[in-house]
């Protein structure tokens, strides 16, 4: 089954109003594959703006972090009825820099995850293993468990996009070597059909995420398990868009 090549854009807490508006107007300028589909998440203040400047119809605007309740007294929290509310359609839920300095739980990102889904939100849901569990062998079992505390409470995966994103790889420079990642999004794959079903498995994207430039992008152009990226620091650049032509 052909999956539809995606590639998501995580500004994290970079940028101002006016960085924001330049990278959207750099990708306004480009003529992007219509067969590419591109979610950009600028950090939450500059949503609105995002949302408002981008004239691509390739390109969706997404959250950083959604909450698991509607709106009410949760003082500093995003839900996702305010992010649907500005014109956005996805939200990331598990990034890794949440689960390590944020301390979210497994059990607390997949009941974001399935609030978000259930109000009209699609969600890229990220995964991966930290250097000493990449060290002591247990990457697999490491995704399992955090895709297990989705599947427990999600039986409908066709809104979510799974991005595996080893911690050692995120901004250090030192991507994962394609073989490698084909071999984890292999197995996290073959995880998911057991868990959700072949069908649902088979139809899932996993992304990579963790270092991609525009530069080793095309490296995992032929690996059958990688269906697109996740994309940090190069997201602020204009290579950017070479990501998103990685596979033209
Ligand atoms: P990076 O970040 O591309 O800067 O390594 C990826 C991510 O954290 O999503």
């Amino acid at each position: 089954m052909a999956r539809q090549f995606f590639v998501g854009g995580n500004f994290k807490a970079n940028g101002t109003k006016k960085q924001v508006t330049q990278i959207i107007d750099n990708l306004n300028s480009q003529e992007l594959p219509k067969e590419v589909e591109v979610v950009i998440a600028p950090p939450s203040l500059y949503i609105d703006l995002a949302v408002k400047e981008n004239k691509q119809p390739t390109v969706q605007v997404g959250a950083q972090n959604v909450f698991n309740k509607p709106p009410g007294a949760y003082t500093g929290e995003l839900t996702a009825e305010q992010i649907l509310d500005v014109g956005a359609t996805w939200t990331l839920t598990g990034h890794s820099e949440r689960r390590t300095i944020i301390k979210e739980s497994d059990e607390f990102i997949a009941e974001k995850t399935k609030y978000a889904l259930d109000n009209g939100l699609k969600v890229i849901l990220c995964i991966g293993e930290t250097l000493d569990e990449r060290k002591s062998d247990v990457t697999l079992q490491v995704c399992a468990r955090q895709l297990d505390a989705v599947s427990k409470i999600v039986s409908d995966w066709k809104n979510i996009v799974v991005a595996y994103e080893p911690v050692w790889a995120i901004g250090t420079g030192l991507a994962a070597t394609p073989d490698d990642a084909q071999e984890t999004h292999k197995g996290i794959r073959e995880h998911l059909a057991k868990t959700i079903g072949k069908e649902q498995a088979e139809a899932t994207r996993i992304l990579y995420g963790g270092s991609v430039n525009g530069k080793n992008a095309p490296d995992f152009r032929d690996k059958a398990d990688i269906d697109g990226f996740l994309v940090g620091g190069a997201s602020l650049k204009p290579e950017f868009v070479d990501i998103i032509k990685s596979r033209l």
